[in-house]
């Protein structure tokens, strides 16, 4: 018999997107972006859940036409509960009801950080998957864990941010040096052009495998505002110099506790996921541990990094498998920890 195929639906922030999942391979996998935020800065909440309203019907009916699939061949709807912005939650959750519910085919809560960690098991997205136990780096915009995932649905989150997330290192840096958001794409780029080892900025002294970046945020305030006193134009003559040691400064902090937690769990499988994980200094300093501490190394493919819906997809066929359905009453959630006995169903 030939594998179930399912759609996967992802709103939890500012991109609406939905993919077709056979086995796990992924047959489509299309998203929608939402440029309205730029002039703000940021994601606008309530601006997001109007875009998502607009984008739903178009996006999953291309996801659709791209897997060359009809309706009456989806065995189940997979969508994200949480965590996230809820208006935007709440698109995606009734969308993916209504769907499940005309169509008479089960509908699957995905937790959205589960799923950008199992994104390393869609077939194409890494050469071979990690093997358990690994630690997974899941750095987003939202959010800054190390998981220690011991089997799909056991999960341990082992260190975590106790203020902002890596992306928001990156995006509220970069408003500062006046890029637009998102900025860590932005800072990636320029940085390429630059010398990481041009300014210092100060990295936060806490314990254990937790992180904290909103120390480095208003260092690199400070120091930019003492500099535009000086010379008006610093920002702009020094930019890519001032990229690069912000990014080196990011992935020095990141790395540190990853390798402490490596050493501790006498793990070598080690695997990056999220928002963040495109960046290419951290690709690089992962490959460099891979030489040098001999790592198995795990990044996944570019277009599974940032929100997509082939993660949602991916997690709702691991759920399928296992017959873990959700009813009808589920209600979507902003915040829906990793470790929750929902996600955490142990086989
Ligand atoms: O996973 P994601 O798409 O959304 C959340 O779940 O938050 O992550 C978005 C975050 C943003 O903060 C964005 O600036 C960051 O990922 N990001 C990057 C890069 N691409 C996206 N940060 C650094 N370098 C990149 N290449
Ligand atoms: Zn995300």
């Amino acid at each position: 018999m030939s594998e179930p195929i399912i759609l996967g639906i992802e709103s939890s922030c500012d991109d609406t997107s939905a993919a077709v999942i056979q086995g796990n391979r992924i047959l489509s996998n299309v998203a929608a972006g939402q440029k309205v935020h730029i002039a703000y800065g940021g994601v606008v909440p309530e601006l997001a859940s109007r875009a998502h309203q607009q984008n739903i019907i178009p996006v999953v009916y291309q996801a659709l036409q791209k897997a060359n699939i009809q309706q009456n061949e989806i065995s189940a709807v997979g969508f994200t509960r949480g965590p996230g912005l809820l208006g935007s939650l709440l698109v995606g959750t009734s969308f993916a009801k209504s769907m499940a519910m005309s169509l008479n085919v089960p509908l699957i809560e995905v937790n959205h950080l589960q799923a950008h960690i199992m994104a390393h098991f869609i077939e194409d997205a890494n050469p071979h998957p990690p093997k358990f136990p690994f630690l997974c780096l899941t750095v987003s915009g939202g959010h800054t864990l190390i998981v220690l995932v011991k089997d799909y649905f056991d999960l341990e989150i082992v260190g975590r941010t106790i203020d902002d997330a890596a992306g928001e290192a990156f995006d509220k840096t970069g408003k500062i040096f006046e890029l637009d958001y998102p900025a860590g794409p932005i800072i990636d780029r320029l940085a390429k052009e630059g010398k990481p080892d041009t300014f210092t900025f100060s990295k936060p002294k806490i314990e254990g495998f937790n992180y904290s970046f909103s120390g480095l945020k208003t260092s690199v305030l400070y120091f930019i505002q003492k500099e535009v006193k000086k010379n008006p134009d610093f920002v702009r003559e020094n930019l890519n110099n001032l990229c690069a040691s912000l990014q080196k400064t990011i992935i020095d902090i990141l790395m540190d506790k990853l390798e402490k937690a490596a050493r501790e769990f006498q793990i070598h499988e080690i695997a990056i996921a999220g928002g963040v994980s495109a960046n290419s200094g951290l690709r690089t300093a992962m490959e460099e541990r891979r030489k040098s501490l001999g790592w198995n190394i795990y990044i996944p493919k570019f277009e599974y990094t940032t929100d997509n819906a082939a993660m949602i997809a991916m997690v709702a066929r691991l759920k399928y498998e296992r017959k873990i359905f959700s009813d009808l009453t589920v209600a979507a959630t902003a915040r829906y920890d990793l470790e929750s006995e929902l996600v955490n169903i142990k086989k």
